[in-house]
């Protein structure tokens, strides 16, 4: 998968989503998340990597890390585009709120996913979505 080790991966195709979600079911399988919140993860990377793909004209990176804290793991997950941008952040949060003509549930479905999700973005300049998820270590 080339940027399985190296921490980042671009996303300029549909096949680097594909890509993407192997990467962190390998990396969140490794830190000890179960099967559930790896199904979770990969989901809510599914979502973010395509709408780099859709929405930013597929000028993109993920990058991830595994945090540690006592008795708990998270996965870290950043988003990072250099396009068009988001106007208004609460609206594109809002389930059913497209730009796309497509479904508006993807950035919703992932805030509900994850644990932590932060959204910066600048019109004409780009947009990062950065996510966490904590599990606990066995
Ligand atoms: N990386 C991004 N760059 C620019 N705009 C974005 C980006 N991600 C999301 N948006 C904006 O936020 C809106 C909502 O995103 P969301 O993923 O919830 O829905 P969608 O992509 O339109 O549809 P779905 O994900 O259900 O197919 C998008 O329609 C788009 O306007
Ligand atoms: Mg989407």
């Amino acid at each position: 998968m080339g940027c399985e080790n190296t921490g980042e991966c671009h996303i300029g195709s549909e096949g680097d989503i594909v890509t993407c979600r192997k990467v962190i079911r390998n990396v969140a399988t490794a830190a000890g998340f179960g099967m559930t919140d790896v199904t979770r993860i990969v989901t809510a990377v599914s979502e973010l990597a395509r709408n780099v793909y859709v929405h930013a004209e597929s000028t993109g990176m993920m990058r991830w890390n595994i945090l540690q804290q006592p008795g708990k793991v998270g996965i870290e997950l950043i988003f990072e585009d250099q396009g068009k941008g988001i106007a208004d952040i609460d609206q594109a949060m809002e389930a059913g709120f497209t730009t796309a003509n497509s479904m508006g549930m993807g950035l919703s479905g992932v805030k509900r996913l994850m644990d932590e999700m932060l959204i910066s973005s600048e019109l004409g300049v780009g947009t990062t979505v950065r996510v966490v998820k904590w599990g606990r270590i066995k």
